[in-house]
């Protein structure tokens, strides 16, 4: 990548990096801790003390919206940030507003956290905030784009690195998604009815519904992807050429696959097949893009064994191929006709969310927080090895318990005697799975208690680790 000759300039924007990268890590703790309750909940529901606040329907929500929106927006906010500075050799275009964009964040994740407790909620997955909270998310999402977008516009070197390529999709597309799902008619200033009605309602709200998993959960992380593993391994990308092809096939591909969650449905037939053909091709981009990123470590595997920031980011990749593998055998008729409604799609969206998103943004912050705060390396590198098989036992427990209690619960409620009456009543399927929903706790625990080794490392590298010298100046910098 050309560097630019430009001499006296300003050093990057880093200080709202900073408070993006700090606010991730909270939220993260918050959200996977109120997972880890609604995961107990689910196998001791008198964990909810008949406090309608501490109910399951009240705290589920609470916990996407957090795990999601929180900890995964802060870290996308963080990350496209820092990329987009040093790979188009500028600073941030309007600081100021790049700012807003933090507190104007904050502030919606506030405002979640008290209302969807309260019980306010729009009843559409993900994206459940009332449309007064809507509106000043669509206002923030808008400026990070002037932020994102001005800040491409004028860049000091001619090529767009491909990073900038997922984390520009991801924001167009967020903002398209949100702006369209959210559209309702205002009752009260806590109460509004979705614009859409019946199945077209279904099939908007699952055209956002699955982008925000493409786009949200998968390109801005790929846009991460592009950047730090090749900065960590210290290699350039495998395939720049395959990066390319992979950014066009997965963007074109994602926006039809949608109807998958509605098979079986009121949808018309037609329209869930082109779901399913579209979720099989998506095969293809998504492990072209798993593949580039693994191979991005050629000649270099041996730092496998000992750069405990690689192994996050490595095996985060694995995750992601393994989820982009399941993904589209589950959205085959038959094999979703088995699957829905029960523990194995928990199982398929914690192997993507723990295991790809979680990981690749683990990695990505450890790989930051030291450089943003001016330190050599993270604290201890010890306990970042120590989070990450914390981490990982963790993420096989939950998702192993949960694949063998769908599977085992499909099986159950589908099975019929030979007078046609059901063998397994429903109660009897919540009893077999109650020893999965322990051990689920058990790996939540595991996965939530890296996160609190990983919180500890931070604070102590910002308090006590060794000083590195000043910043760079811009023109010293390579991309
Ligand atoms: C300590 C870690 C975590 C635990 C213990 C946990 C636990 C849970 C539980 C119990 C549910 C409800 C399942 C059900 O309704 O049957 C759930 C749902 C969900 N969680 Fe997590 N979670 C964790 C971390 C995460 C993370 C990091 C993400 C995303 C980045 C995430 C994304 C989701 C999503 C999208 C759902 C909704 C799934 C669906 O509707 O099928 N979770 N989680
Ligand atoms: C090629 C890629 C993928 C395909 C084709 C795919 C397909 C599917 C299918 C068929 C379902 C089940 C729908 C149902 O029965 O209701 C599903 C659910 C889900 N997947 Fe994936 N998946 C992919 C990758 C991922 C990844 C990487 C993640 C997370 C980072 C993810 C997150 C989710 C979530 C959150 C749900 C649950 C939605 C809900 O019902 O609330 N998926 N996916």
């Amino acid at each position: 990548m050309a560097v630019t000759t430009q001499t006296a300039s300003p050093v990057y924007s880093d200080g709202v990096i900073r408070q993006f990268a700090l606010a991730s890590i909270l939220w993260g703790v918050v959200g996977m801790l109120v997972g880890v309750i609604i995961a107990s909940q689910l196998a001791w529901p008198e964990l909810n003390f008949g406090i309608p606040w501490l109910s399951y329907g009240r705290l589920r929500p609470l916990h996407t919206n957090a795990v999601i929106f929180a900890f995964g927006g802060c870290v996308l906010f963080a990350t496209s940030y820092h990329v987009v500075q040093r790979t188009c050799q500028t600073r941030l275009f309007l600081p100021a507003l790049a700012q807003f964009t933090f507190w104007g964040w904050q502030l919606v994740i506030l405002l979640a956290a008290l209302s969807l407790p309260l019980g306010y909620t729009s009843g559409k997955e993900y994206a459940e905030l009332e449309w007064p909270i809507d509106i000043l998310i669509a206002v923030v999402w808008v400026s990070y784009a002037i932020v994102f977008f001005g800040t491409v516009g004028i860049r000091k070197v001619r090529h767009i690195y491909v990073a900038n390529w997922f984390f520009g999709a991801f924001i167009i597309a967020v903002a398209l998604l949100h702006i369209v799902n959210s559209a309702a008619i205002p009752v009260s200033l806590t109460k509004s009815y979705s614009a859409y009605a019946g199945v077209q309602d279904a099939m908007v709200q699952w055209w956002y519904g699955h982008n925000a998993v493409g786009f949200f959960l998968t390109a801005g992380f790929l846009g991460i992807m592009y950047y730090y593993i090749p900065k960590q391994a210290e290699r350039p990308v495998y395939s720049y050429r395959l990066s390319i092809v992979h950014f066009w096939a997965l963007i074109f591909t994602y926006m039809w696959a949608g109807p998958h969650h509605l098979h079986y449905t009121a949808l018309p037939d037609w329209a869930q097949s082109i779901g399913m053909i579209f979720s099989l091709v998506l095969l293809a981009p998504s492990w072209g893009g798993m593949i580039n990123g693994i191979m991005t470590l050629s000649g270099a595997w041996h730092k496998l064994r000992d750069d405990p920031i690689l192994k996050f980011l490595i095996v985060s990749l694995s995750f992601y191929g393994m989820s982009t593998f399941e993904g589209p055998m589950m959205s085959i008729k038959t094999v979703n006709a088995l699957s829905h409604y029960t523990d194995w799609t928990v199982g398929h969206v914690h192997s993507g969310a723990l295991g790809w998103v979680g990981l690749v943004s683990m990695g990505a912050l450890y790989y930051l927080i030291p450089r943003l705060f001016g330190r050599k390396e993270m604290y201890s590198v010890r306990a970042i090895e120590l989070h990450f098989w914390v981490a990982t036992i963790g993420i096989v427990l939950y998702i192993a318990a949960m694949w063998i209690a769908g599977v085992m619960q499909g099986l159950m409620w589908r099975a019929t005697n030979p007078d046609g009456t059901l063998v397994y009543s429903f109660v009897e399927s919540v009893k077999a799975t109650y020893p999965f929903y322990v051990i689920r706790v058990a790996g939540g625990l595991l996965y939530l208690g890296g996160m609190l080794i990983m919180a500890w490392n931070t604070v102590m590298t910002v308090r006590n680790g060794r000083v590195e010298p000043a910043p760079i100046p811009l023109a010293a910098a390579h991309a």
